[in-house]
């Protein structure tokens, strides 16, 4: 046993399976005492039993630990609060909460039924603010806490899983949310995407080449839970863990931007747009693309490295990073524009202006490639 987590207390969503049992051992294992939700549902959601939370509050206490099992569904207030109030009454505090939980409702968006969307927003989406609101009353009142969401790669889009990608763009949103909103009361709010192999990844119909185990995930949450992570200010940030890949998302930004003088008309956005502020390609639609002409040619895209190289592999114990997916991404927004009749446009990338209008944004375009949730990027699973 560790002592990364001695003396803290930790809530865990979904901790009864996969990803969320792992966290739930692993924090236990380095010192916390556990609150274990789990609704103990199938993959789609349904026939909720107690057992699943209980059986894994007995695994932590055959190892030594401090577990007690809440069993409650977290897309409810009620559900929220209980695990908050469980903490309270059991230990005395709550200093991390971790919300794992999650359904899978697959369909494509034209044949989506509302019971397709909403409970898979509401287990998602909805059973993070649940836990994340009653939790952030009470660490407000102590001055510190941590929180962590769970996100996909998928939240960049998803084929067949609108409803879960929404709800998993929405975490994103929420985390940063409560990262700004709860900054100044010691509160610090962090989303995870992993890859890992779990009853939900299981039927992922590709070879999916960057993949861990529920372990490597939970070694992931339980340093952010800590106070090394704490001290080194990490809040706001979204972490792709995929066995051995650690990545960091960016903070979502402007590209590039042009300004008219005297207002836009449609047909002033026709001239200048396309030239100029233009689009940023998804990855993921490049990706499809590749994928059916290699299924034309009956070749298999997923059967080797993933698209854009594989960046580099930790150093040992160091840490160390490299490789297109590490580090600052470089991007495409550079070079000049010419406009017609759109006014000025000004910008922090130093384009230039040909004619009335440029472009700025140079060196801050997204990187692609070996980006996080470049592996899930080709299918519509939400680990995949
Ligand atoms: N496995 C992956 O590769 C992968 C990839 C991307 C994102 N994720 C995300 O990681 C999280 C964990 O996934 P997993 O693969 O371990 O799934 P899992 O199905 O193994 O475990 C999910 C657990 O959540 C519980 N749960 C469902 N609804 C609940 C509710 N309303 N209240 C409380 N508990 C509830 C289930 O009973 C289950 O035990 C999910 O949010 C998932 O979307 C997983």
């Amino acid at each position: 046993m560790g002592n990364f987590l001695a003396g803290k207390v930790v809530a865990v969503t979904g901790a009864g399976r996969g990803i969320g049992r792992a966290v739930a051992l692993a924090a236990a294992a380095e010192g916390a005492k556990v609150v274990v939700n789990d609704y103990g549902v199938s993959v789609e959601g349904a026939e909720p039993t107690s057992e699943v939370a209980a059986a894994v509050v007995k695994e932590i206490e055959a190892a030594g630990g401090d577990a007690v099992a809440v069993a409650d569904d977290i897309s409810t207030m009620a559900g929220g609060q209980r695990i908050v109030d469980v903490a309270l009454a059991r230990y005395g505090r709550v200093d991390g909460v971790v919300c794992v939980a999650g359904i899978l409702r697959e369909r494509m968006l034209f044949n989506m039924a509302e019971e397709e969307w909403d409970p898979v927003l509401a287990t998602h989406l909805k059973g993070t603010f649940t836990a994340f609101r009653a939790a952030s009353a009470v660490m407000r009142k102590q001055g510190h806490g941590t929180l962590v969401g769970f996100t996909s790669g998928n939240h960049q889009g998803s084929v067949a899983q609108a409803n879960y990608s929404a709800a998993k763009g929405g975490i994103i949103s929420l985390v940063r949310s409560a990262a700004l909103g709860l900054h100044k009361y010691g509160i610090t709010a962090n989303a995870v995407a992993p890859v890992a192999r779990t009853r939900m990844s299981a039927n992922v119909p590709m070879v999916l080449t960057e993949i861990g185990d529920p372990e490597d995930v939970a070694a992931l949450v339980v340093y952010l839970l800590s106070d090394r992570a704490r001290q080194e200010r990490i809040t706001g940030q979204v972490y792709t863990i995929a066995g051995p890949k650690i990545a960091v998302w960016a903070q979502p930004r402007e590209l590039r931007a042009g300004y008219a003088e005297g207002g836009w008309t449609p047909e002033r956005i026709a001239e200048f747009l396309p030239g100029t502020v233009g689009t940023d390609p998804m990855p993921l639609l490049t990706k499809l693309e590749e994928m059916a002409r290699a299924a034309a040619a009956k070749e298999r895209p997923n059967a080797g490295a993933p698209p854009g190289g594989r960046p580099g592999a930790a150093g040992s114990g160091a840490g160390t990073a490299s490789g297109p997916g590490a580090g600052t991404a470089s991007g495409s927004g550079g070079g000049t524009a010419s406009g017609s009749g759109a006014g000025t446009a000004s910008g922090s990338g130093g384009g230039t202006a040909s004619g009335s209008a440029s472009v700025p944004g140079a060196g801050a375009g997204p990187g692609t490639g070996s980006g996080p949730g470049a592996a899930p990027a080709s299918s519509s699973r939400p680990d995949a």
